[in-house]
């Protein structure tokens, strides 16, 4: 063996090692895989090739030409999930605590541009106690060519960042800055300023869980998009996330072979209640329409008044958007429009055809709601799918109301196909409300207005409480049975594959942020 040769040998040795036996066997003690773990799992077996293993920091103040470690904190390079080609970075939290330096941040930008030209999707998967101290604004330099390169790729390539350690500071923006984030339960944590500067700064006392843990960023920022139990259980979701998008923005998902018994599915016949205030669960209605399990929700626990998400129908992804009756009644929200917004702009980058389920009683009034600015948030959600080129279908289960019937992927904002049950009603707002306003002087006036309430209303409903005027005009397609939804839906979609629009051009539009 030349001196060469075994030197190799040596140094790949060592990194492997990351950090030390003793960094890796603490990292295992909290419950998490080391960096080429998570990466080994994540990747089709053997596919994985590492780029940059002999990569070192060139830093020499403050004695670390000392301290020294082949990879410098950061395993990146390519493989294949599930038979398709990605790129990856695994930051390893046994160097340096993950932090990131120059060189780190120079391997990170290099397989980003890599993926870039390949036109493959990029995963990150970080644990990183942020900026390397000890390289200053060298590092924040790197950070900054990091996120520049993020924004330069967003809505060419996907981009999905798991989240599986400390992410804090200036770190936070990488994440923030791709397609979906996935946060691990209890070990991994994302804020721009930890606990101890809050605490002197608000005087709020506050950990790092409750202040940026997963549940936090799933349930009240709406940070994390996916939130996972554990590093294996992280990896798998990143796994199947991806398994619903196509490589980049010139290609569609494939179509995989699927399993479903029936074109008509009869359970969709019983799922409206009556009653038309009564909540029912949309996922039964998503259930009843896609392929058997093959629901990903995204956004599980943030804004449930709506729920979004990817499935497939007849093999292909298709992401949902669709009103929740069981909160919130469904009404539009703050909250909820960002989500939705979001969600719509992103299949619209990566050719995911949309379809849009509603049942909605309007927009959330309040002065919480127009002080936090629900005018502009709804108004993101109308532009999104106002501007969506991609395959839109939409079907009415049961209220469109007022200015949210228009957002909800009406026909006048461009869908393509417009369904509805006939238990659908879609008017200005419900018939209560409208004959207390349009017949009020009637009502007053009479000697039982209670009754008079009551005939008005019965009026109004069976004029506009249904979907038959708007079907009348065109706005709607089809009044279909909810029997037989799944199967004018997988026509509609098959249809729709050669859909083409040119709009003008321009360099980009103006969306309400
Ligand atoms: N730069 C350089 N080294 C860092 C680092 C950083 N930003 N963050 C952590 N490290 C090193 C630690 O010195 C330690 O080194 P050692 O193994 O030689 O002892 C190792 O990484 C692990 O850190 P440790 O603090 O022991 O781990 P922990 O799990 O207890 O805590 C953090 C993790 C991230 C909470 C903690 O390390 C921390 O607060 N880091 C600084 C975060 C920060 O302010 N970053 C800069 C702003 S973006």
């Amino acid at each position: 063996m030349s001196d060469n040769t075994k030197k190799l040998q040596e140094k790949i040795a060592l990194a492997h090692l990351g950090g030390g036996q003793q960094r890796i066997d603490k990292q295992h003690e909290k419950k998490k895989l080391t960096a080429r773990e998570r990466v080994e799992y994540l990747m089709d077996e053997g596919s994985f090739e590492e780029i940059g293993i002999l990569v070192t920091h060139r830093t020499t103040d403050f004695g670390m030409e000392k301290e020294k470690y082949y990879g410098d904190g950061v395993v990146t390079g390519y493989g294949t999930i599930n038979g398709r080609p990605v790129c990856v970075f695994a930051q390893d939290f046994t160097v340096f605590g993950g932090a990131l330096s120059e060189t780190h941040a120079e391997k990170i930008c290099k397989t980003m541009d890599l993926a870039v030209k390949l036109g493959v999707p990029m995963i990150g998967l970080n644990d990183s106690g942020g900026a390397r101290i000890q390289e200053g604004v060298r590092s924040l330099g790197g950070y900054a060519d990091i996120f520049y390169r993020n924004v330069q790729a967003s809505g060419v390539i996907p981009q999905l960042s798991a989240i599986m350690g400390p992410c804090a500071g200036g770190a936070v923006y990488s994440p923030a800055m791709t397609d979906f984030t996935l946060m691990v339960q209890d070990t991994s944590y994302m804020f721009v300023t930890g606990p101890n500067v809050v605490k002197t700064v608000t005087n709020e006392n506050v950990t790092s869980e409750e202040l940026g843990g997963a549940s936090t960023h799933a349930t009240k920022s709406g940070v994390t998009h996916v939130t996972s139990v554990s590093d294996i259980a992280c990896l798998e979701d990143v796994k199947k996330l991806l398994s619903f998008l196509p490589q980049n923005n010139k290609e569609t998902t494939a179509k995989l072979p699927f399993t479903a018994e029936e074109e008509y599915s009869d359970e969709l016949e019983s799922i409206v209640p009556d009653s038309s205030n009564k909540p029912y669960d949309m996922h039964a209605v998503i259930k009843g329409i896609i392929d058997t399990d093959s629901f990903f929700e995204i956004h599980k626990d943030y804004a449930q008044n709506i729920i979004v998400g990817f499935a497939r129908l007849g093999g292909r992804s298709i992401g949902i958007v669709a009103n929740q009756p069981m909160s919130l009644a469904g009404v539009l929200d703050v909250d909820a429009s960002k989500k939705a917004a979001r969600f719509t702009r992103f299949c619209d980058c990566f050719n995911i055809p949309l379809l849009v389920l509603v049942d909605v009683p309007g927009f959330l009034p309040g002065t919480d709601q127009e002080w936090n600015g629900i005018i502009l948030h709804g108004a993101k959600l109308l532009y999104a799918l106002s501007e969506a080129t991609v395959p839109r279908v939409t079907l009415i289960t049961r209220k469109a109301y007022g200015g949210a019937y228009d957002v909800m992927n009406s026909k006048h904002i461009g869908a393509d196909f417009n369904y509805a049950w006939p238990t659908a009603e879609i008017a200005v707002m419900g018939a209560k409300g409208a004959s207390e306003i349009i017949f009020r002087k009637e009502i007053q006036q009479a000697d039982d207005p209670e009754a008079k309430l009551k005939e008005k209303e019965t009026e109004y409903a069976e004029k506009f409480a249904t979907p038959f005027e708007a079907a009348q005009r065109g706005f709607i397609d089809e009044v279909i049975m909810p029997r037989d939804t799944r199967r004018k839906l997988l026509k509609a979609f098959s249809l729709l594959e050669s859909k083409t629009v040119n709009r003008p051009d321009r360099k980009h539009g103006n969306i309400p942020l």
